[in-house]
């Protein structure tokens, strides 16, 4: 039985905090996506996400938290660089790498030497964690490799009857992961594009490196393929290169003239890169639903959150292309 409540109930956020104590699972809404949620110093609560997401064990978690005071307990050191990202994105949807304390548990990191952590701004999961008492380890709340949920009913589907509890709390503000980032030698590495653009982090912080391909610590979000749908995708620069008509069309902003698809979805009326990302997986999850043969993403521009979506949609165009000869 999964209950689906309100996460702005306080009775609701009672029971989400009870079930986290007794080592069970919890989704909740978050302002990037919905996050399948356990107690971050329960080994065992831990492994159960795992388990539901059949993700790889080498594939470490977010630990989320409802203060910053929480951070001394979870890592290391803290550089001036995260010193002055945390003061300007936290809450909110940036993750930092650091160097782990002994007390969180192997399975969160995947052994690594370093956790990565964010205090989210959605209300609900604030409420949520802080009436927990205690960090809470969670990722994205949808099956391994396939894209992130960022409506309470898009959770129902992929794991009704397998999570004790869904806290509703509305469609996510941003729609797209966080950005993560580590520092190194004082430097700030990007690893993830997402719902915190490079040039926001760059107006804070100055020059952004990005993470080298093919290092050591891979994490599966930075794997070539990954956030795809069933559906093959193939990414497009205009409608024209349409030629399948049973096909779904992702379009940045309105067509000027009918596109040759059975579906259109458009991301944002007046082209505006963060409404887009907003409708992003949703839309990508129902062009996914509506059984077509291929869906056609429009091209974006690789600035701002531009360049987290197109991210996205390469490793999604790669992944048929790696699977499928
Ligand atoms: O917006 C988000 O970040 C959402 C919400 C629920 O907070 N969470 C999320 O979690 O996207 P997940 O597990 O789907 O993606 C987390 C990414 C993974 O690619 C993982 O490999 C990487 O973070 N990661 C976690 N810990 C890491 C570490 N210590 N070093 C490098 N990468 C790490
Ligand atoms: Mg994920």
């Amino acid at each position: 039985m999964t209950d689906i409540l309100d996460g702005h109930d306080p009775l609701a956020i009672e029971r989400a905090a009870g079930l986290l104590r007794q080592g069970d699972l919890v989704v909740f809404p978050t302002e990037t996506v919905y996050g399948l949620g356990a107690d971050a110093a329960d080994a065992l609560a831990v492994a159960r996400i795992f388990e539901l997401k059949k993700r790889p064990r080498f594939d470490p978690l977010i630990v989320h938290i409802g203060e910053k005071a929480w951070l001394r307990a979870l890592a290391l050191r803290i550089p001036a660089a995260a010193e002055e990202l945390i003061e300007r994105f936290w809450p909110g949807p940036l993750t930092i790498i650091l160097e782990k304390r002994e007390a969180i548990p192997d399975i969160v990191t995947a052994g690594l030497p370093t956790v990565a952590i964010r205090m989210p701004s959605h209300p609900v999961a604030l409420e949520m964690i802080r009436a927990f008492g205690s960090p809470v380890a969670a990722p994205s709340a949808n099956p391994f490799g396939y894209v992130s949920p960022t409506r309470a009913s898009h959770v129902t589907e992929m794991f009704k009857g397998k999570v004790p509890l869904i806290l509703d709390g509305g469609a996510a503000a941003f729609g797209i992961e966080s950005t993560i980032v580590s520092i190194r030698e004082g430097k700030v590495v990007a690893h993830r594009h997402g719902a915190v653009s490079i040039e926001e982090l760059e107006r804070v912080v100055g020059p952004i490196n990005e993470k080298p391909a093919g290092g050591t610590t891979e994490a599966p979000g930075e794997l070539p393929y990954h956030y795809a749908p069933h559906t093959r995708l193939v990414i497009v620069d205009s409608a024209e290169e349409i030629t399948i008509g049973n096909s779904g069309f992702l379009s940045f902003g309105q067509p000027e003239s009918p596109p040759k698809s059975r579906h259109l979805r458009v991301l944002s009326q007046r082209s505006d890169l963060r409404e887009a990302a907003a409708h992003f997986f949703s839309h990508l999850i129902e062009l996914d639903r509506a059984n077509v043969e291929v869906i056609y993403a429009e091209r974006l521009p690789e600035t701002g959150l531009g360049r987290a979506m197109m991210d996205r949609l390469k490793k999604a165009s790669r992944r048929y292309a790696a699977t499928h000869h």
